[in-house]
């Protein structure tokens, strides 16, 4: 799929501004601090209906306005769609097709983006909880149903571990907690489980293109349940209940809940070795590359086309050939890359690359490849 226009009015820095998108290629370049991350923190907002930079949706009002408004239209398989967005205040309305949603699930799965920024080069160093965070978003934007699973197992799960903090503990209430943590625990387990083993294929090939064949990874999903990969749901629920119970009396005296889908994590592989714990620098952040960009081809398998790509200032921390390679292997992906410095110019196809020249919240000009 891929963005064809774009309108902010008051979004960030920027006024008024309307662009039209190069099919592949889009480049966003100019100095720190000129607006580069906003334009794509837009398109971001459109897929997701928030910010990956904030929680606080009224920072995204321009200095001094009232509202703000976000409009795009992409090409989709089954023909073009309009996604609109507007923030006053604490008010927010979203807009599919002209026809307001009520949940942000009704938005998921409309235009798939899958952003890659330098917080991502850590993926692999960076603690389970970021890791958890990066398959929850990924499976959340191909499986909306996921999202409202994942929002129910942290809503019980908040006030599971509320009650335990409180000053008496009642029995009855926790075996409702318990059934409903272990339902949509085993569905979530599930639900992650295939996708991590679909992402370990995926971004094992990835690998060997990056590393030349030298290097194979692997990845599996870490769970504490002792859970298989023959546990189909009900199974699943069994043994998450069986863990809830066994341990409640340890859940109360630590007044928290300490086994579940909310401390699961990834094993990353490089040649068998743990990368966390053995890996290089470079392994880490090459396997971290892999498994990102894998998310694509995902996609791409779930939804039956690629997302739009955004590189947010990761293509100059790549050296010239991986650079090439990510070029040349997603030429048929649309992209947004922002760089505040474009040395290796060489390496875009003229014809499939728009450049946006971008200064203090303006386009000072375009450089258009042409379609
Ligand atoms: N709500 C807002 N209203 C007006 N200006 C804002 C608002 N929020 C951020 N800005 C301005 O936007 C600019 C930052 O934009 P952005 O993050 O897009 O920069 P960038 O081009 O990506 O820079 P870098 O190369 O450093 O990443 C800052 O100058 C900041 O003051
Ligand atoms: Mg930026």
């Amino acid at each position: 799929m891929n963005l064809i226009n774009l309108q902010l009015r008051n979004f960030r820095n920027y006024d008024n501004l309307y662009l039209e998108f190069n099919k592949n290629i889009n480049l966003l370049v100019g100095k720190n601090g000129q607006g580069k991350t906003n334009i794509v923190e837009s398109i971001y907002m459109l897929a997701i209906g928030k910010s990956f930079r904030t929680n606080k949706d009224k920072e995204l009002i321009k200095f001094d306005r009232e509202n703000l408004y976000i409009r795009g239209n992409f090409d989709k398989i089954g023909g073009v769609r309009g996604i609109e967005l507007f923030i006053e205040k604490s008010k927010k309305g979203i807009k599919v097709n002209k026809i307001p949603i009520l949940k942000i699930a009704e938005l998921l799965g409309n235009l798939n983006v899958v952003i890659f920024s330098p917080e991502d080069l850590k993926l692999v160093k960076d603690g389970p909880k970021e890791r958890r965070a990066f398959i929850d978003k990924e499976i959340s934007q191909i499986m909306p149903k996921y999202y409202n699973y994942l929002m129910n197992y942290n809503k019980v799960l908040l006030q599971r571990n509320r009650h335990l903090k409180g000053y008496k503990v009642d029995g009855d209430l926790l075996d409702v907690y318990d059934m409903n943590l272990a339902k949509y625990g085993s569905y979530i387990y599930i639900i992650r489980r295939d996708f991590i083993k679909k992402l370990s294929g995926i971004s094992k090939k990835f690998h060997e293109d990056l590393t030349d064949k030298r290097e194979n990874l692997s990845i599996d999903y870490k769970n504490q349940i002792d859970l298989t990969d023959d546990d189909d749901f009900s199974t699943a629920n069994e043994k998450m209940l069986e863990k809830l119970n066994s341990h409640r009396n340890g859940d109360i005296e630590s007044r928290t809940t300490r086994y579940g889908v909310h401390r699961d994590d990834l094993n990353i592989y490089i040649d068998g070795l743990d990368v966390r714990m053995y890996g290089s620098q470079g392994q880490q952040r090459t396997a971290s590359i892999s498994i990102k960009i894998s998310e694509i081809e995902l996609i791409k398998m779930e939804v039956g086309e690629y997302p739009v790509l955004i590189l947010d200032d990761v293509f100059s921390e790549l050296d010239e050939v991986r650079q090439g390679l990510l070029v040349d292997k997603l030429k048929h992906i649309q992209m947004f890359i922002t760089t505040a410095e474009l040395s290796h110019k060489n390496i875009f196809n003229k014809k499939n690359t728009t450049v946006f020249n971008i200064d203090n919240g303006r386009v000072a000009s375009i450089e258009n490849g042409g379609n």
